[in-house]
């Protein structure tokens, strides 16, 4: 079992759900999961939800004695889904949340709080200023339009990627007004300032992002009673391994994850 005081990232390379592995895989989800997967048109979507699935199946099979086929989950009015009721009592507190886009899938897993997961491919198109309006706060729009190229990119993803990150914890979904909320990224961690259309309170939150590899990028919403939360990251080595040998090694050996242990203080007065 994880301890409340850490948080565990695990990320799988999409591109291992082929052959064997994606039939060991496969076989692994409960019907109405297998019925989603063959509603895939786009080869690459499908092999992002399988492993997305295999991933949370076997990775929280490494912290309650409940086997990977065997879980049962629930989804919540906005489509969260969290362990089903009934296995609570063999996985006190164990929570998850996954995430996926082009070429990488992350799941976190933590325990007692609150947590939300996002992860983006870095499409580095040239919209991204006027796409700001639509999902950003005006604080967040300015500063994303203050920069230019590179660092224009950055500063998008970022608050993309916070932004989910928090609706994500929350559970949900766009239910939450995205003018609700604005993120101040010019220190970190980042902080989060709240508007009256969205009531919470910035003093129970704390965020982490980190780019992972070149392309993608990655930010962690928690809101937790713990005084200090350890975040791991770590390849799913073990799914990822299957039946493919070595080729989920090959397939991600440009992509570098953080390698630290990152340590978020806060003061994690009022989790709920
Ligand atoms: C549905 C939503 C929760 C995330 O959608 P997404 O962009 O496809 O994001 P991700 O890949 O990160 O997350 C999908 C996973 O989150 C989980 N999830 C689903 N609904 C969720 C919810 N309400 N809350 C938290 N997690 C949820 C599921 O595990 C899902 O994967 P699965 O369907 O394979 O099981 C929601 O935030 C959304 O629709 N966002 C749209 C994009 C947007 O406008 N963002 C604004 C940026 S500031």
């Amino acid at each position: 079992m994880i301890s409340s005081s850490s948080i565990d990232i695990h990320i799988a390379d999409p591109a291992v759900a082929v052959g064997a592995a994606a039939d060991n895989w496969l076989a692994l989800l409960d019907p109405a999961e297998r019925a989603r997967c063959d509603r895939f048109k786009v080869e690459g979507a499908r092999r992002e939800y399988l492993t997305g699935r295999a991933l949370v199946r076997s990775t929280l099979s490494r912290y309650a004695a409940i086997a990977p086929a065997d879980w049962r989950f629930e989804a919540n009015q906005y489509g969260r889904p969290a362990i089903a009721p009934e296995q609570a009592a063999k996985a006190p507190g164990l929570v998850f949340n996954l995430s996926h886009t082009r070429g990488l899938v992350a799941l976190a897993v933590g325990r007692d709080c609150e947590l939300g997961l996002d992860i983006e491919w870095i499409d580095r198109q040239s919209r991204l200023a006027e796409l700001c309006t639509r999902y950003f706060a005006p604080d967040e729009t300015a500063h994303v339009r203050a920069a230019e190229g590179e660092e224009l990119t950055e500063r998008f993803f970022a608050f993309w990627t916070l932004g989910e990150a928090y609706i994500k914890a929350r559970g949900m979904g766009l239910a939450l007004p995205l003018d609700g909320f604005a993120y101040d990224i010019t220190h970190e961690p980042p902080t989060i300032r709240f508007e009256p259309s969205c009531p919470d309170d910035p003093a129970r939150w704390r965020f982490l992002r980190r780019p992972v590899g070149d392309r993608h990028r990655l930010a962690l919403a928690v809101a937790s009673l713990e005084p200090d939360i350890r975040v791991r990251f770590q390849w799913a080595e073990a799914l990822m391994r299957g039946d493919e040998g070595d080729r989920g090694v090959k397939d991600r050996a440009g992509i570098r994850i953080p390698g630290e242990v990152v340590l978020l203080r806060g003061e994690g007065r009022h989790a709920s």
